[in-house]
């Protein structure tokens, strides 16, 4: 790919791009994302490497040797964690991910005690952040604004990278990568990430972790996706043409029971009704046939996995939990790794640590 440069195209032209058009602007001469904003900037040699990354990083670290080498790795380099969005496990996530890679964090989460309360401009706050950090971790309800970020700090004096944690409704790409790296692990002894069918389930129009993870999935070979959901919550369009457009097989239902023997990986989510536009309207919608209990899980095959980025409310009932093909807690742990390989390949000690991997392991 050649790699473009930010300063040469103006925010409106920028903005206006399809996101495929956008990569090229985002990424660094190695192919390694610079910014890291849309799930479309991962292609599968990009996944595979960072798969990899991730767990030769968790293999290291079960060593306290290994730990102090990877403590060792980022740490003249500090990030800033701007989380304006309720936010636990991806926060935790990231901020383990810097420690384990020695990078010093800074935070702000309430932009209530930040000068943008003083009236101080979006764009004047992120030149601060960027005179103090070497990277911005960023979780924001709204949708454009980690790429606005992006395009502001590349045509600033400090040109920083931007990792998006979470823009509004629209994207979550480290929740999809560490969905990823949680399909890969879990089907690497059985055959791989290939010829599966990905059943999602919930609220597929306002779930950000779903669209990026779709978006993901069409790069490994013959993967069918199903969106289960009532018809108000159903994915929306411009997922379904880019399906389209890659050639890959789904389809759209509000049948969960018909799709659950089908799966090989259910991926559950929660009713996003932060997201309604009057109050209570979620609330209407009849939610309660796309729950996963005991009768379900009846249903799944063996080897299927249940999947969930959480938090999850009463969309899949405790009494799974103790399945082994209940893995979301695994998937959890599993951001931390792949948010540290990430990190690590952003600030080039990739290298380094599968130097390290090869010698020790
Ligand atoms: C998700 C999110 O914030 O989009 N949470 C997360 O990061 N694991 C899913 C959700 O909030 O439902």
């Amino acid at each position: 790919m050649t790699v473009k440069r930010m300063v040469d195209i103006s925010w409106e032209t920028f903005s206006a791009l399809p996101v495929e058009q956008k990569t090229p602007y985002l990424t660094q001469p190695d192919g390694t994302p610079f910014h890291t904003l849309f799930a479309q900037q991962f292609d599968l040699p990009l996944l595979d490497r960072l798969t990899s990354l991730a767990t030769e990083i968790r293999g290291i670290a079960k060593t306290r040797a290994g730990m102090e080498f990877l403590r060792e790795q980022v740490n003249h380099k500090r990030a800033m964690l701007y989380f304006s969005q309720p936010s636990s496990r991806t926060f935790l996530s990231f901020l383990s991910a810097c420690q384990i890679l020695g990078v010093q964090t800074g935070e702000v989460r309430d932009t209530s005690t930040s000068s943008e309360f003083k009236g101080e401009s979006r764009e004047d706050s992120v030149r601060t952040f960027s005179s103090y950090f070497d990277m911005i971790i960023m979780r924001t309800p709204e949708k454009g604004l980690a790429e606005n970020t992006a395009w502001v700090l590349s045509n600033s004096d400090r040109p920083i990278p931007i990792l998006n944690a979470g823009s509004g409704q629209d994207q979550h790409p480290t929740q999809a990568l560490l969905d990823i790296y949680t399909l890969v692990r879990s089907f690497e002894q059985n055959g791989g990430l290939r010829d599966r069918t990905v059943v999602f389930v919930g609220d597929l129009a306002r779930g950000r972790t779903v669209r990026s993870l779709s978006h993901l999935l069409t790069n490994y070979p013959n993967i069918r996706q199903v969106f289960i959901a009532p018809p108000p919550l159903q994915i929306g369009d411009d997922v379904l043409a880019s399906l389209r457009a890659r050639g890959v097989e789904h389809r759209c239902s509000d049948d969960f029971r018909a799709a659950i023997p089908e799966a090989d990986a259910i991926y559950m989510t929660r009713v996003q009704d932060e997201w309604d536009k009057v109050k209570g309207e979620s609330a209407r919608i009849d939610t309660t046939r796309f729950h996963f209990g005991l009768a379900q899980l009846a249903l799944l095959r063996p080897h299927a996995i249940l999947m969930h980025p959480l938090p999850r409310r009463e969309e899949i009932s405790t009494d799974v939990d103790r399945d082994p093909r209940a893995v979301y807690w695994r998937q959890m742990r599993n951001g931390m790794w792949i948010r540290t390989a990430l990190i690590a390949m952003i600030f080039g000690c990739n290298k380094r640590i599968h130097d390290y991997y090869r010698q020790n392991l």
